[in-house]
């Protein structure tokens, strides 16, 4: 069974969240989201979410394309994840371009960016809808 893993925030669920997440499952046969805490959001990302940790972790749960969601608390578990979770590929989306390249050199797992889907963000619908009833 090939076993892919993903980080990130996933706030107001969006399409561009989903292109991610259906490619991510279609590279193997389990897909675990590793998401963002709320905590983790506001110290290391500068992130204040609309939607709470639980909230988001149920939506991303409801989706057929993910089979677990764990939460990411710090910018260093992703050795550890690799390796708990007994994974083949940590896929990102291409903002995150060569940054995780050191999970390929440290152990088995490959690290695959996937082009953004465009013209679509979390800040970019808030920005979009600031001031709009
Ligand atoms: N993602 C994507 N295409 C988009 C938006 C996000 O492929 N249009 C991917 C990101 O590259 C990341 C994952 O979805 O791998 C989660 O992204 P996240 O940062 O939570 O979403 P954004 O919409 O980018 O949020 P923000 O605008 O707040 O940064």
């Amino acid at each position: 069974m090939k076993r892919i893993i993903t980080y990130g925030t996933f706030d107001m669920l969006h399409y561009g969240h989903i292109n991610l997440l259906k490619r991510a499952r279609e590279m193997g046969d389990y897909l675990v989201v590793a998401l963002s805490t709320d905590e983790f959001n506001w110290i290391s990302k500068n992130k204040k979410t609309y939607f709470d940790f639980e909230k988001r972790k149920q939506l991303l749960e409801a989706i057929r394309y993910v089979d677990l969601v764990i939460p990411e608390e710090s910018w260093e578990q992703k050795l550890t994840d690799v390796v708990k979770h007994d994974i083949d590929t940590l896929v990102m989306g291409d903002d995150w371009e060569g940054k995780f390249d050191y999970i390929s050199e440290n152990t088995d797992a490959k690290v695959v960016y996937l082009k953004r889907t465009p013209e679509i963000s979390t800040s970019q619908i808030k920005k979009d809808l600031n001031g709009v009833n």
